[in-house]
């Protein structure tokens, strides 16, 4: 009897300490999910519903229904904010990290590309649980978005790792992790190969992007090729790109580069992307400049 009262108090005493520390790792939780979203993952620059002009609609950061054509697809990004019938409310936090890191929906549907999931399949459990956990914090928007079509056949992304993440004392290794599991700088600056990208030209850039129909982008060389690439720009010049849009000449470079989500980075994970960028092998390859400017994108 008197044993089982002990438990009992032991028991009562054991929650009101582990109440509190759960409550506030929540919040660390939502607090990094936000940072990566709005900042180096970047989600809402596919996510957010675009104006005619391709701004951002007020409130419709994560409400979906941009277009996206390439040859290879034909694709609206999904909505992804809380609405139980057109956005992800129903689904598990299990369904919500496999459709970001794998590609595959709840029903078994590929949903890559050009939703980055080679990159996002690096991703650690970590910060795959923080995205998540911020998600559920955004006010549910009702948007019927239109299917996707593929001229391809999609292939899913091997079960993912979850590795945690290197330190981020290591600079470099950290940096690498930003890029290759984060902010998905590759997907977009590697040139196409055959049957993919061609990774042994990583960073290489002139992908085209289109952005709307004749208007179309390459993406620029950020391997430290001293004359095609990035090689002689300090690292300042380098910062300035990624965070501001601005090139050393002054010029603006184009979208869907996300320089306004990257401008939320952290000084010293802005420091680890360089650093790595430094790291990777130079590639010659000569990439034709966009022409045109758009002010309101994103
Ligand atoms: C390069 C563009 C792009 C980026 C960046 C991107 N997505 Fe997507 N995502 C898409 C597209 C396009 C689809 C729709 C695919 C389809 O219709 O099946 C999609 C689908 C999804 C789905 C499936 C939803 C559904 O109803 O089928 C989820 C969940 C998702 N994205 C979450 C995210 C999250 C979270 C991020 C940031 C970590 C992100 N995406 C970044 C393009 C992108
Ligand atoms: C969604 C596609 C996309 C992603 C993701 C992306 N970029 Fe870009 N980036 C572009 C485009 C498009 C341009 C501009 C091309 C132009 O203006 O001609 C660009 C331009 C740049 C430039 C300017 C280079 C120059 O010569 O003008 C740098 C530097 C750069 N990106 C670095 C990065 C880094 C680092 C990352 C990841 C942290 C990244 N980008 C992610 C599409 C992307």
């Amino acid at each position: 009897m008197s044993r089982l009262r002990v438990t009992a108090v032991s028991a009562v005493i054991s929650i009101a300490f582990v109440m509190p520390a759960a409550a506030q790792s929540d919040d660390a939780l939502v607090k990094r999910g936000a940072y990566l979203v709005n900042g180096p993952v970047a989600c809402s620059n596919c996510h957010g519903t675009r104006n005619p002009d391709f701004s951002i609609a007020d409130g419709m950061e994560f409400a979906g229904g941009f277009h996206i054509v390439d040859p290879a697809f034909d694709v609206y990004a999904a909505n992804i904010t809380p609405d139980k019938e057109t956005g992800i409310g129903d689904w598990t936090d299990e369904q919500i990290i496999k459709a970001i890191r794998e590609g595959v929906d709840p029903e078994g549907d590929i949903i890559f590309p050009p939703m980055p999931s080679p990159t996002y399949n690096n991703m650690s459990d970590d910060d795959a649980k923080a995205v998540v956990a911020y998600l559920r914090t955004l006010k549910p928007v009702r948007h019927e978005v239109e299917e996707s079509h593929w001229n391809i056949p999609q292939q899913a992304m091997p079960p993912a790792k979850g590795a945690p993440a290197p330190a981020m004392s290591d600079t470099v290794a950290y940096g690498g992790y930003i890029v290759n599991a984060l902010a998905h700088c590759f997907e977009c600056h590697t040139p196409m190969g055959p049957t993919g990208p061609d990774m042994s030209r990583m960073g290489a850039g002139g992908l085209e992007i289109t952005l709307a129909p004749g208007m179309s982008v390459y993406t620029s060389n950020i391997t430290p090729d001293p004359e095609t690439g990035i090689g002689n720009w300090s690292d300042e010049d380098i910062k300035q790109a990624i965070t501001e849009g601005i090139t050393p000449q002054g010029r603006h470079v184009s979208p869907p580069m996300p320089f306004p989500w990257f401008n939320n980075m952290t000084a010293e994970d802005l420091d680890a992307v360089v650093a790595y960028l430094h790291t990777i092998p130079a590639v010659s390859n000569k990439v034709e400049r966009t022409e045109f400017q758009m002010k309101n994108f994103p």
